[in-house]
């Protein structure tokens, strides 16, 4: 089984990766445009296995595509290359259109090409299998849950975005008989994630005392769901998820964006108890909401449950636990991947409404 993985250098890609080559015989072959949000160093465990191949590409140049197709003649394809963080799609809109729309359109063009002139077996078991974010359902009132028949809703550029490349790989599906698997999932958080994002900026910011600034009243609810948890629910889905279908994932676990924060100020108290700054929340600081802030996401996963029997092994305690004790122990991944160019500065505020 060989599986071409694009965007296998960012967060969840390379979890996935780090997955597939300790724990089964799969080959992967990881084809990443290396953004600012790619880091080779979090494949650095797996990178010198044989069964492991980079590929520097961006998922918008066909050539490029075709040769990495034609050269490894992958039985499947996840697609986890995109844009990913929504203040950064406020911010500048374009890149989210070109590579999660335009970047979509190409690989699925590129794939059906390649889908098309396979024959027996290997046709048969073909699957291209997108990943995608309940951010396409929009915001939730204080009840109900996002299952797998709720109406797109998107909100922000970047949700937008995923919710077009949702439909196209519909489309590739219904109109050219692509076997297509997509899954919508949650908000994820773990080890390696990029330190713009909620949580590992604010273990981050914390161990250095500067201010945790909370977007609003910090109120807004998300459905968090360990990395390990969304891999191995990928990898169920990609080998024995129905064609056609989509499969929501989530962690049932729905928190504020204060509770997550109060959590790991405690977690960090507890692992640092020689910190000069204890207690840690009290460097909270609330800042001017993100505009078109969605106010709550929450996920009915037991679709994949019922169908795949497939359930979170990790609490929201025990995933943040290990999580704060991974960024401790990984200092030198921070420094690494916080090069030049971002500075953990807020972003996204741009064109906000007054
Ligand atoms: N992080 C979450 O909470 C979450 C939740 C649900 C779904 N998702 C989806 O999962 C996927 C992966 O998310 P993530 O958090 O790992 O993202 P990430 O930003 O950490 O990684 C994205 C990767 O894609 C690569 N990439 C970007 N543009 C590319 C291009 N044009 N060509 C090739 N590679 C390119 C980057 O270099 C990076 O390695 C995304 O599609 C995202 O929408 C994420």
């Amino acid at each position: 089984m060989k599986i071409l993985i694009t965007g296998g250098a960012g967060f969840i890609g390379s979890e996935v990766i780090r997955q597939y080559i300790t724990e089964t015989d799969v080959t992967v072959v990881n084809l990443d445009k290396l953004t600012y949000a790619g880091n080779l160093d979090s494949l650095a465990p797996v990178d010198s296995n044989p069964r492991y191949r980079f590929e520097q590409a961006d998922i918008c140049d066909a050539q490029a595509l075709r040769r990495v197709f034609g050269q490894y003649e992958p039985d499947a394809v996840m697609h986890l290359a995109a844009e990913s963080h929504v203040d950064r799609s406020i911010e500048g809109p374009s890149e989210f259109i070109q590579t999660n729309v335009v970047g979509t359109t190409v690989l699925l063009k590129t794939a059906r090409e390649y889908w098309s002139v396979l024959t027996g077996e290997r046709k048969g078991r073909f699957r291209f299998h997108h990943i995608s974010t309940d951010e396409v359902f929009g915001s939730l009132g204080e009840s109900g849950l996002f299952t797998e028949h709720t109406p797109y809703g998107p909100n922000s550029p970047y949700s937008a975005s995923k919710a077009a490349s949702d439909h196209l790989v519909r489309a590739w599906h219904h109109t050219y008989g692509l076997p297509v698997v997509t899954t919508n999932c949650s908000n994820n958080y773990g080890p390696y994630q990029f330190p713009e994002k909620l949580i590992p900026l604010m273990i981050l910011n914390a161990l250095e005392g500067r201010p945790l600034p909370i977007y609003g009243q910090g109120d807004n609810v998300r459905d968090w769901l360990y990395v390990g948890d969304h891999a191995r629910a990928l990898r169920l889905v990609l080998e024995r998820g129905r064609v056609g279908e989509t499969y929501n994932i989530g962690g049932h676990n729905e928190k504020t964006n204060l509770e997550v924060v109060h959590g790991l100020c405690a977690i960090l108290d507890e692992l640092v108890p020689g910190s000069p700054r204890r207690p840690h929340e009290s460097l909270i600081s609330f800042v001017q909401d993100r505009p078109g802030h969605d106010r709550r996401y929450a996920i009915d996963a037991s679709k994949i449950q019922r169908e795949l029997g497939w359930t979170p092994s990790q609490t929201f305690a025990s995933g943040l636990r290990h999580t704060v004790q991974w960024y401790l122990d990984n200092r030198h991944w921070c420094a690494r991947v916080l090069d030049g160019s971002y500075r953990r500065e807020r972003l996204g505020l741009v064109g906000a409404k007054p």
